[in-house]
């Protein structure tokens, strides 16, 4: 792992896809205090103030099938979750698949992307740590460590503890190159289990209770029409 870091950069994201292109090598974490053109998932925005929230990228290079490779997406929120417990003791939790949440409410996003062209995946992380207010439209939704807590946090720290964590995590992850090894893991904090879900299928959509997750990382849902047992790929649940 080699950390690079730059005080402002359009994102994290687009940075490490860039340095991929131009042969950086696997393991390469592209670290900012300020994103000028952060990216969420499905094309949105991801805007937080200048040093109050953990950014960063992770490129690598694995020698995965490429439907393995969301499961990497799993690996960094465990990972995530994991930092957030262990440096805070707030019951960080998962919302399957890439939400890391406290108290119901989003602490970090998880955008990862797949390079054809540089054959990467680029996982991108940015955690909520100091910022204390939020906008009315992400009040109710969206929470950082500070605000959960009452205090501000070392950004080093938390972002030394989730890498550190995730450095283990994908060790035990790229042993079967699935979430053999993790699953229990994930299962333990994963606040949609036991839960009632809706999959946001576009075709069929349904409602059943939450599992847990194959070795795949698929998320299991037994159906509440029929009770029998789904796998859930991607897509939405809620
Ligand atoms: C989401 O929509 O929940 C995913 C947000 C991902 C944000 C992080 S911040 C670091 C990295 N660089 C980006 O441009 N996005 C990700």
């Amino acid at each position: 792992w080699e950390i690079h870091y730059l005080e402002t950069v359009d994102s994290t994201n687009s940075w490490a896809r860039q340095e991929a292109r131009q042969g950086a090598r696997d393991g390469g974490i592209y670290l900012t205090d300020y994103q000028s053109a952060g990216r969420g998932r499905r094309g949105r925005s991801w805007e937080v103030p200048a040093g109050t929230s953990v950014m960063f990228s992770i490129l690598l290079r694995p020698d995965l099938a490429p439907e393995n490779l969301s499961m990497l997406t799993l690996v960094m929120g465990l990972s995530v979750a994991e930092g957030i417990r262990a440096g805070t003791g707030l019951d960080a939790g998962i919302k399957w698949p890439n939400d890391v949440v406290v108290n119901g409410k989003k602490i970090c996003g998880i955008l990862t992307e797949l390079d054809t062209v540089s054959h990467s995946v680029i996982i991108g992380t940015g955690i909520n740590v100091n910022m204390t207010s939020f906008s009315e439209e992400l009040r109710e939704k969206a929470t950082s460590i500070a605000a959960e807590t009452g205090r501000s946090w070392s950004r080093e720290q938390t972002a030394g503890r989730v890498i550190a964590s995730f450095a283990e995590n994908y060790r035990v992850f790229a042993g079967t190159g699935d979430m053999t090894g993790l699953k229990e893991a994930y299962q333990k904090i994963l606040v949609n289990r036991g839960k009632q879900v809706r999959v946001l299928d576009p075709r069929a959509p349904f409602t059943g209770t939450a599992l847990g997750i194959d070795d795949r990382g698929e998320l299991l849902v037994k159906r509440a029409d029929n009770g029998r047992v789904e796998t859930v790929f991607s897509g939405e649940v809620s």
